[in-house]
């Protein structure tokens, strides 16, 4: 068990393209799944990118149960993508609310695709492809872009639809 130090926004390697992996057999990936899931679990998130661990690696988990961060989050599968790619299946756009590990205590309104399809591997290099709707396709969507240096605050619209999740989720029902 290791659960590692999760960078915050305003480092650097946070900002940098992550490279595809094209070492799937070997101890070193067992090992940086395997933190990324401890990581991802102590800290109750629903999913982590390999750079917020400082892997520059294009490598990203998901797992949406029942969270405390998330409570009315619908269900997402337990995922490892490696080397994904993400295809939009619609025009329109869907806000929601987004945080992230990276920067704590925070949320802020985000405008993702409603409807993709990502395909990448599995762990063992199986090709997955799946279409995902609505926070699925959200977690998804948020997890690559930290493969691309975005971190979500950078996506807000209008940055009064950022702050403290204690402040706005106090003062309006609205936001999940
Ligand atoms: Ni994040």
């Amino acid at each position: 068990m290791s659960v590692r130090e999760v960078l915050k926004m305003g480092d650097p390697l946070l900002y940098q393209r992550s490279v595809e992996v094209t070492e799937f057999d070997g101890k070193d990936l067992a090992k940086v799944l395997e933190d990324m899931f401890d990581t991802m679990e102590a800290l109750d998130g629903v999913g982590l990118a390999a750079p917020q661990i400082g892997i520059p690696l294009r490598i990203v988990i998901f797992s949406v149960g029942q969270n405390p961060r998330y409570p009315d989050a619908e269900s997402v599968p337990r995922t490892i993508l490696i080397n994904p790619i993400i295809e939009p299946q619609s025009v329109d756009l869907e806000t929601g609310w987004e945080g992230c590990l990276s920067v704590p205590g925070m949320r802020g309104l985000v405008e993702r695709h409603s409807s993709i399809i990502y395909s990448g591997y599995d762990e063992t290099q199986r090709p997955i492809k799946r279409e995902a709707t609505g926070f699925h396709s959200r977690v998804v969507q948020h997890e690559v872009d930290h493969l691309d240096g975005i971190v979500y605050p950078m996506r807000i619209k209008d940055i009064r639809n950022f702050g403290y999740e204690s402040v706005l989720f106090d003062r309006d029902s609205d936001p999940q």
